[in-house]
């Protein structure tokens, strides 16, 4: 009796891993797992429908208020950024992983699977967390390198049952929504209004502008116009109200882990304002110094998430410095939404660096600049012999 533990989607790609599983590879029990992480309602539904018929056993596993406390407010206080991807997709990905680990244990199964082909980021994420255990790793897609026909006839033949393709292949939690695949792959091709779920188009926008107040605590936000509310909520409302006025797209070129370049589309509304809202009251409150250090300890930090490597030594390190660091991101920025564009308009905090009156208002204290203004630039003079 052989078991094995997939991490299920819904989509085609892991459907027909199942079938395949039993088939190709001779195991006698799949089990299908699937993480919530924020995925439309829809597709959940779907994947528990799919899942429980085509699997020995099916379990959807919420892990939506995980996923905000123990990796997106991380990457919030990280200011995570890759090549200018919020890192939506990747930031699931361990954690995924990390649940059809804990599966395979509870059943004892002998091997964990995804359904990632061999060209993206995904595989190298799900591996890098499954192989931290001794169960046996299954790529389906990746070891038979299936065509989409040849995916969609072995589909029809096993009952799996297809909605007409979506032209996108689309990830989506609750920190951003990606869509690649067919024309967009094309870095020429403008994408059509139809690939956007999350966001209006800037000319759709409504004509007045609406500002927020985000609270933040530790570097973490907590409230939303004075309102608190729980990370889930929070992002809920700020992708609503985000999206209804354009903010959060992102059409860039992506450097993939294994090197080749993909263009990516993406939206994120609350992504958007939120790491702009933080990074703006981090550079109120942090020194000079603290920040340019960090900004060295952020990339690092979003280089680690893109590769999937949560589990190195240095991603802990790392935190424990981001940590540390957001003790004093304590305070609200004011953010104005206005057709297509988040501008943050004010910040205050008590433990502000800044303090009007002392920077600008004490005219005694500028003498004390001289000495100082003296010596600026002296190496440069020397050089130019004055
Ligand atoms: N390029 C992004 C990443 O590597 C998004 C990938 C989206 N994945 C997908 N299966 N559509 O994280």
């Amino acid at each position: 009796m052989k078991k094995v533990v997939l991490a299920y989607s819904g989509g085609l790609d892991t459907s027909v891993c199942i079938p395949l599983l039993k088939e190709h590879y001779g195991y006698d029990n799949v089990v299908a797992v699937t993480v919530d992480v924020g995925q439309p309602e829809t597709e959940l539904k779907e994947a528990k429908e799919r899942g429980a018929k085509l699997c020995d056993s099916y379990r959807e596993i919420d892990a939506k208020e995980e996923f905000v406390r123990d990796y997106i407010f991380p990457l919030i206080k990280a200011n995570g950024n890759y090549e200018g991807y919020v890192l939506g997709t990747a930031i699931a990905r361990p954690l995924i992983a990390k649940h059809v680990v804990e599966v395979a244990m509870e059943e004892n199964a002998d091997a964990v699977a995804h359904g990632c082909t061999g060209k993206g980021n995904d595989q190298l994420r799900f591996d890098a967390v499954f192989r931290t255990t001794d169960l046996d790793v299954v790529a389906p897609m990746r070891e038979l390198s299936l065509t989409r026909a040849e995916e969609r006839k072995y589909a029809a033949e096993h009952g799996i049952l297809l909605k007409p393709e979506h032209r996108w292949s689309v990830d989506e939690n609750i920190w951003s929504r990606s869509i690649e695949g067919a024309e967009l792959e094309e870095p020429s091709f403008v994408p059509p209004e139809e690939i956007f779920q999350w966001t209006v188009s800037a000319d759709k926008a409504p004509e007045n502008a609406e500002t927020l107040k985000i609270d933040f605590e530790e570097g973490a936000p907590v409230s939303i116009n004075g309102t608190k509310m729980d990370g889930v909520s929070l992002l809920k409302k700020l992708n609503e109200t985000g999206g209804k006025h354009g903010i959060g797209r992102t059409d860039i070129i992506e450097d993939r882990v294994l090197g080749f370049k993909s263009r990516e589309n993406y939206e994120h509304p609350a992504a958007t304002i939120i790491l702009m809202a933080h990074r703006d009251l981090e550079q109120l409150v942090l020194t000079r110094n603290e920040l340019r250090f960090k900004d060295f300890v952020d990339s690092a930090w979003s280089e680690l998430v893109y590769q999937g490597l949560v589990m190195d030594p240095l991603y802990e390190s790392l935190n424990a410095f981001i940590d540390k660091t957001q003790e004093r991101v304590n305070g609200a920025v004011y953010v104005k939404l206005e057709k297509g564009i988040a501008r943050v308009v004010g910040r205050e905090s008590p433990n502000a660096l800044y303090s009007a009156t002392v920077s600008f208002d004490v005219k005694q204290e500028q003498k004390g600049a001289e000495g100082f203004s003296m010596y600026h630039g002296f190496q440069s003079r020397m050089v130019k012999n004055v």
